[in-house]
């Protein structure tokens, strides 16, 4: 039989992956607590799609510092308490054969939101009363009319933003975490500095692409010196802001290319997320040819993400070198035992279906042949 690109293992570094099929980060606003401690669902909700014979699982958006929360109910990294829960949870990831990833984020103007399951942030400001804050950004504009106008980042501030993330990547790797993925998508603090369209600053984080850039430049470099040469870092990108004057696919493929120059190792092509009113022609794949722009112009490996469900058609993403993985997300929420699926859709051998579950394994009937099935 030839291989099957999707059932391909790669090795980033010195992290070996056994499969293309992986998790992309997906916030479960799940901590009542408020203390950004993973618990009991975060251990179920990973370690399931663990169990379900993913290669790699991207724990959601994580925030470095408190006021870098999307909402009070987000997961963090900014203290021990919490690399301490994290420990318990990636150790079970590991244990079933999967590498676990951490996406670490800072939520720039889009922090102190409410909750809203349906879609991150869509629910307004928490207001002060209720545990909220005022959200900091490149510059004062804000997401939209229902959002308030965030306070602009003073120069001398950014340094310790920067070290916020070198600080909870150093925690992630001592987790046990072997992936690291910088958060500059979506619309939140590093997608800000890199738009043009959520930064208007002078200072020497503005103006050039290569200004916009600094930031995260300096946050891959510092996490990369922090990490050492084993573990791998992703970067999510925007690959464009679907709008007139926003960043478009040659931009992010620069900056992707920085990136790497800088020590990250992996894109993960996104779209989006930076402003509202805009038209986004989503479908099947729909940004599938952003992962194959910014992997042959920028010469950088990608993972795909959105909207792709078909083993097959991922199977040929990979095959055809539009990307270098699939994340499949709302189809590992719908079923995270995704990767037997497709393993039997796509005819692959998995040797690592966990021996607890071996009886549930199909078996080839062939016809003509009486099966032993053994219930
Ligand atoms: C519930 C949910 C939470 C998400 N949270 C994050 C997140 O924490 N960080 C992020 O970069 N993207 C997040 N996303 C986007 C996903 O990572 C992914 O890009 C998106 O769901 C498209 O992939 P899919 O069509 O396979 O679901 C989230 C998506 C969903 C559905």
């Amino acid at each position: 039989m030839s291989p099957i690109d999707l059932f391909t293992p790669m090795t980033i570094r010195g992290v070996e992956i056994r499969n293309r099929i992986w998790v992309p980060p997906m916030c479960q606003y799940s901590i009542r607590e408020r203390d950004g401690i993973p618990r009991k669902w975060h251990a179920v909700h990973l370690g399931s799609m663990a169990v379900g014979g993913v290669g790699l699982i991207m724990v959601e958006s994580t925030a470095v510092l408190p006021e870098g929360r999307i909402t009070v109910h987000d997961v963090g990294m900014w203290n021990d308490e919490q690399r301490h829960a994290w420990a318990e949870i990636v150790d079970f990831i590991v244990e079933q054969g999967a590498v676990a990833g951490i996406q670490l984020s800072h939520a720039g103007r889009k922090a102190s939101v409410r909750p809203d399951w349906n879609y991150a942030g869509a629910a307004g400001p928490m207001p002060e009363s209720e545990g909220g804050w005022l959200p900091v950004a490149p510059s004062a504009i804000p997401f939209d009319n229902d959002s308030l106008t965030p306070r602009e980042l003073d120069e001398s501030e950014i340094p310790s933003i920067v070290a916020a993330f070198r600080a909870a990547a150093r925690r992630s790797a001592d987790a046990g975490f072997s992936v690291i993925e910088i958060h500059a998508a979506h619309g939140y603090l590093l997608h800000e500095f890199l738009s043009p369209l959520s930064n208007t600053r002078t200072d020497e984080y503005g103006g050039s692409l290569e200004n916009r850039a600094r930031i995260l430049l300096s946050v891959v470099a510092e996490v990369r010196a922090e990490i050492g040469e084993d573990l791998a870092i992703f970067v999510r990108f925007s690959a464009t802001d679907w709008s007139d004057g926003g960043l478009t696919p040659e931009d992010v493929s620069t900056v992707a290319r920085w990136c790497q120059e800088a020590g990250s190792d992996m894109a993960d092509v996104s779209s989006g997320g930076n402003v509202i009113g805009v038209t986004i022609p989503t479908g099947p794949s729909y940004q599938v040819a952003f992962s194959e722009h910014i992997k042959n112009s920028a010469n950088v490996s990608t993972v795909a993400v959105g909207l792709i469900v078909d083993p097959v058609v991922a199977n040929e993403i990979v095959a055809t070198g539009q990307a270098d993985a699939v994340y499949f997300g709302r189809e590992h929420m719908r079923d995270p035992h995704f990767t037997f699926r497709a393993a039997t859709a796509l005819g692959a051998e998995m040797d690592y279906w966990p021996a607890q579950y071996l009886r549930s394994r199909p078996k080839r009937i062939v016809a003509g042949e009486s099966t032993k099935v053994a219930f």
